[in-house]
């Protein structure tokens, strides 16, 4: 079977990849580079044996697309390509409707016209918000709070609105809780550009030295230590995810939404500490307000990704930090070569 991945360049989307092809799935990468170097791609080839098709294009470029979908017998989509820091898509809005909204509408009008109706949709549990309820399931209310979020809110609902037109599309809504973590190998992660936003990565160049501190945004939340909680999950477990939504993509009956975490929400101190322990290195930290828009806790309830996809993640958060770990001390500027071809 011939999986389009769009978006495979990029962190999550490198090492679903790379799962892919080692569960003998032929991959076709399409992804314009824009927060990736193909790089990545040339490590997963190195860890799959097996080369990888790659496309340097954008999902808003019909022409290109088509030219894909002409070439490969493609019979299933994973739709990563998107753009996704928060804070920028509060100053830049239109991009995000345009890249992310405009740029799916574009690959499902492609989809269709190429007869291929299967998708798997990367959301994200920020779609729930503010939690009224914890763990979150499913069924809690949506609700967006940034630019970011609607276009995940506003792609559930078009992809929704696509299936109800035709009930031959078949589609799942992965919501991820916050992945982490790289492949055991330490030879594919995630490799930001400039500072990062997120908290892994942050300590991870921390630890290396690359940054002096870390500012832990709140120490006053309710919750145990009064720092943020977060359900995070390991890259390589959220990978498996994919290959098992795939497998059930035949048997869904509507839009299906799934939550993918592992139930369990770690604080800041935690996981400072605990990635500590995995590195030997001390993560020099300083408490500062509250980030704007942050919420104290999230975490999810996992039981119907288990009994629906029988999919339950394996990797701990020691596992997640050792793992993180590897690929920061033997890649400390991430890949390398950034050129664009
Ligand atoms: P990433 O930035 O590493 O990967 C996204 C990839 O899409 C990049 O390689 C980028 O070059 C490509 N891309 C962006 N716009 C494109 C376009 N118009 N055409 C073609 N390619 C394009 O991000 P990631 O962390 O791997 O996230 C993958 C998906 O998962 C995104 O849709 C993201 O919103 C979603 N998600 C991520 C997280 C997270 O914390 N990492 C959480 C929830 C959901
Ligand atoms: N944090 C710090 N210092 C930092 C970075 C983060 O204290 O330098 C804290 C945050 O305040 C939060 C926790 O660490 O309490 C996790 O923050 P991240 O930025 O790593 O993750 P978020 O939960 O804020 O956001 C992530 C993605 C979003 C996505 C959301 C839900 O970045 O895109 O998960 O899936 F929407």
């Amino acid at each position: 079977m011939t999986v389009l991945v769009t978006g495979g360049a990029g962190y999550i989307g490198s090492h679903t990849t790379l799962l892919l092809l080692e569960n003998g799935y032929d991959v076709v990468v399409y992804d314009n580079l824009s927060n990736a170097s193909r790089e990545s791609i040339r490590q997963v080839e190195k860890l799959a044996k097996r080369p990888v098709a790659f496309v340097k294009g954008d999902i808003r470029d019909k022409a290109t697309l088509a030219a894909t979908f002409e070439k490969y017998s493609i019979e299933a989509v994973i739709h990563f390509a998107g753009l996704k820091a928060v804070g920028e898509s509060v100053e830049s809005p239109l991009s995000y409707y345009e890249n992310n909204v405009c740029g799916t509408v574009a690959l499902c009008e492609t989809m269709a016209s190429y007869g291929c109706k299967s998708m798997v949709f990367s959301s994200s549990a920020t779609v729930y918000g503010d939690p009224q309820e914890l763990p979150i399931t499913e069924k809690a209310p949506l609700q967006a709070t940034n630019p970011y979020g609607r276009t995940k809110l506003m792609i559930e609902e078009i992809l929704r609105d696509v299936w109800y037109s035709d009930k031959e599309w078949k589609v799942m809504l992965l919501r991820y809780f916050n992945p982490v973590g790289a492949h055991e190998s330490g030879d594919i992660g995630e490799d930001p550009d400039g500072i990062p936003n997120n908290l892994m990565p942050y300590i991870a160049q921390t630890a290396i030295g690359k940054r002096a501190f870390l500012s832990i945004f709140g120490n006053d939340y309710d919750t145990r230590d009064g720092t943020g909680v977060r359900d995070y999950i390991h890259v390589m477990d959220l990978a498996h995810g994919h290959l098992k939504a795939l497998e059930k993509l035949s048997e869904i009956e509507e839009v299906t939404a799934v939550n993918l975490g592992t139930g369990k929400g770690y604080s800041v101190l935690e996981v400072v500490a605990a990635f500590e322990k995995a590195s030997g290195r001390r993560i020099p930290y300083k408490f500062a307000p509250r980030r704007q828009g942050d919420i104290a806790a999230c975490y999810a309830d996992v039981s119907f990704a288990k009994r629906f996809l029988e999919w339950e993640a394996e990797r701990d958060i020691d596992a997640m930090c050792t793992d993180m770990w590897r690929w920061q001390s033997k890649h400390p500027d991430g890949y390398q070569h950034k050129e664009e071809t």
